[in-house]
C-alpha cells in the first residue's frame, strides 16, 4: 500500500489505559471540529481491558469506539511496553501519520512514542513536564522519556515548563495550553450520576441512606501503596479509623481488590461505614466527587479534579507532579501515616478544608486551542517538507 498523499496524513490518537479517556476525549472532538486538522485516527493498545475500566468511560464521555485495538492486555512493565511497541509499529507503517498525539504518562504513552519517534513520525505529547521527581514511580519514568522524544509539548501548568527546560528541551517546542481533564468534568458536570441513585443501586436504601448525608470518596491504586503488605495494611488501617469521623466510599481498582484478597486483608474494609464499590463509570465518579465533604486519594487526575470542583483533597502520597493543586487548588500532600491521614481528615471537617481556585487556562477550552496549535504547526512543517 503506498502511503496516503501528507496532507491528509492522519493524525494517530493513542489512548490506553482509564486516565487517557477524559483527556483524549475532547481533544477529538476539538480536532474533529477544526477543518485544518487532518483526520484523527483512534488506536487502543488495550492496556485496559475490563468493561468497567473500558467501555463504560468510552460511553459517559462520548468516545468513539477506537478504530484499531492493540489488545495488549496486562504484563510486566517489560511484556507490557515491549508488546505495545510490537503491536504498534505495523499501525504506524500502515497509517503514515503526520503525527502521533499521546496523553499523560502511561506504559501505552512511552511505547507508542519510543515506536513513533524511530520511524521519524513526530511525536505530541499533552501533559508534558509533569514531575514528582520521585523515580521510583512508573509514571515518572515514562514522563521523563516520553517528554525527552517528543517534538511538541503541551502543559498543563506553568510549573512544567520550568522542568522541560531543566532537562534541556527548546522553549519552542512547549506550549502551555491548560487542561484537558476540565474540559472533560466541564462538559460532562451537568450528567454526573447523582449520589442517590449510585447509593440506590449499591443497595443502600431507606434509613441507611441517613448515615451517607455527609461521606468521603477514596481511590487507592498506586503500586507504592497498594503491591506491598507492609505499606498496604496500615493504609487501610488508617482509613479504617478515618471511616469512624466519615463514612467513605471506595471503589476499587483491579490491582487493589486483588492485593487486598492476595494479602487477606478484607476485614480491614468490612464494615457499614465503608462502602467498597467496583471501579466506578466516570459520571459516576464526578457525581460522587462533587458530594464529597473530603476525597483522599494517589490518583493523579483527582488531585486535579477537585481542584476544579473545589472540593478537598487529601494525597496519599509523600509528593505530587501536580503542585498547583496544592499552590492553588484544593489539593493538601498528607503521606500515608496514620497521624498524619487522620490528623488531615479532621481538620477538613472542622473547618471545611481549602477552597482554592480555578488555575489558569482549565477553563473548558484546552482542546480548542491544542486543535489549533497543532493545525498550525503541521501546515509549517509540510510547507517545509
Ligand atoms: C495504569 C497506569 C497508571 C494509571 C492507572 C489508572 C502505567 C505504568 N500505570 O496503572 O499510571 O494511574 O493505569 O488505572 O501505565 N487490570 C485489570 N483490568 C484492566 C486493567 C488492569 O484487572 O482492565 C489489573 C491487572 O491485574 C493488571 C493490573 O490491574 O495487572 C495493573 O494494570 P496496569 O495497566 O498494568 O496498571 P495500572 O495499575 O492500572
Amino acid at each position: 500500500m503506498g502511503a496516503p498523499p501528507s496532507d491528509v496524513r492522519p493524525v494517530l490518537c493513542i489512548v490506553g489505559a482509564r486516565p487517557n479517556y477524559m483527556k483524549m476525549a475532547p481533544l477529538i472532538r476539538a480536532m474533529g471540529a477544526n477543518s485544518d486538522v487532518p483526520p484523527a485516527v483512534l488506536v487502543h493498545t488495550g492496556q485496559h481491558y475490563d468493561p468497567s475500566m473500558n467501555a463504560k468511560l468510552f460511553e459517559d464521555l462520548q468516545l468513539p469506539a477506537p478504530d484499531l485495538n492493540l489488545e495488549v492486555g496486562s504484563g510486566t512493565h517489560a511484556v507490557q511496553t515491549a508488546e505495545i511497541m510490537k503491536r504498534f509499529e505495523p499501525v504506524v507503517d500502515a497509517q503514515q501519520p503526520s503525527c502521533v498525539v499521546i496523553v499523560g504518562d502511561v506504559n501505552s504513552t512511552l511505547a507508542c512514542s519510543l515506536v513513533a519517534v524511530k520511524k521519524n513520525v513526530p511525536v505530541v505529547h499533552v501533559e508534558a513536564g509533569l514531575r514528582s521527581f520521585d523515580r521510583s514511580m512508573p509514571e515518572e519514568i515514562n514522563r521523563v522519556l516520553t517528554d525527552q522524544i517528543s517534538d511538541l509539548l503541551y502543559t498543563t501548568e506553568r510549573s512544567a515548563h520550568a522542568n522541560l527546560a531543566r532537562e534541556g528541551i527548546d522553549d519552542d517546542r512547549i506550549h502551555f495550553v491548560g487542561n484537558l481533564m476540565i474540559d472533560s468534568l466541564l462538559s460532562h458536570g451537568p450528567r454526573a450520576v447523582p449520589v442517590a441513585t449510585l447509593l440506590e443501586q449499591a443497595g443502600v436504601h431507606g434509613e441507611a441512606l441517613a448515615k451517607w448525608q455527609r461521606f468521603g470518596v477514596v481511590t487507592l491504586h498506586r503500586p507504592s501503596n497498594v503491591d506491598d503488605l507492609a505499606v498496604l495494611r496500615p493504609l487501610l488501617r488508617a482509613l479504617r479509623d478515618a471511616s469512624e469521623l466519615l463514612p467513605l466510599v471506595c471503589p476499587l481498582h483491579p490491582r487493589t481488590r486483588a492485593n487486598i484478597d492476595k494479602f487477606g486483608l478484607s476485614d480491614l474494609v468490612a464494615s457499614p461505614r465503608i462502602l467498597v464499590l467496583p471501579p466506578q463509570g466516570y459520571l459516576e465518579m464526578l457525581g460522587l466527587m462533587s458530594s464529597a465533604t473530603v476525597v483522599m486519594t494517589d490518583s493523579g487526575g483527582i488531585q486535579e479534579e477537585t481542584t476544579a470542583l473545589g472540593v478537598p483533597c487529601l494525597t496519599l502520597r509523600e509528593n505530587t507532579e501536580r503542585p498547583i493543586t496544592v499552590e492553588q487548588g484544593t489539593n493538601t500532600l498528607v503521606g500515608r501515616s496514620h497521624e498524619h491521614i487522620l490528623a488531615a481528615l479532621s481538620e477538613v471537617l472542622t473547618s471545611g478544608g481549602k477552597r482554592g481556585r480555578i488555575p489558569e487556562l482549565w477553563d473548558g477550552r484546552t482542546g480548542e486551542r491544542i486543535a489549533a496549535h497543532l493545525a498550525g504547526w503541521l501546515q509549517g512543517r509540510h510547507a517545509h517538507v
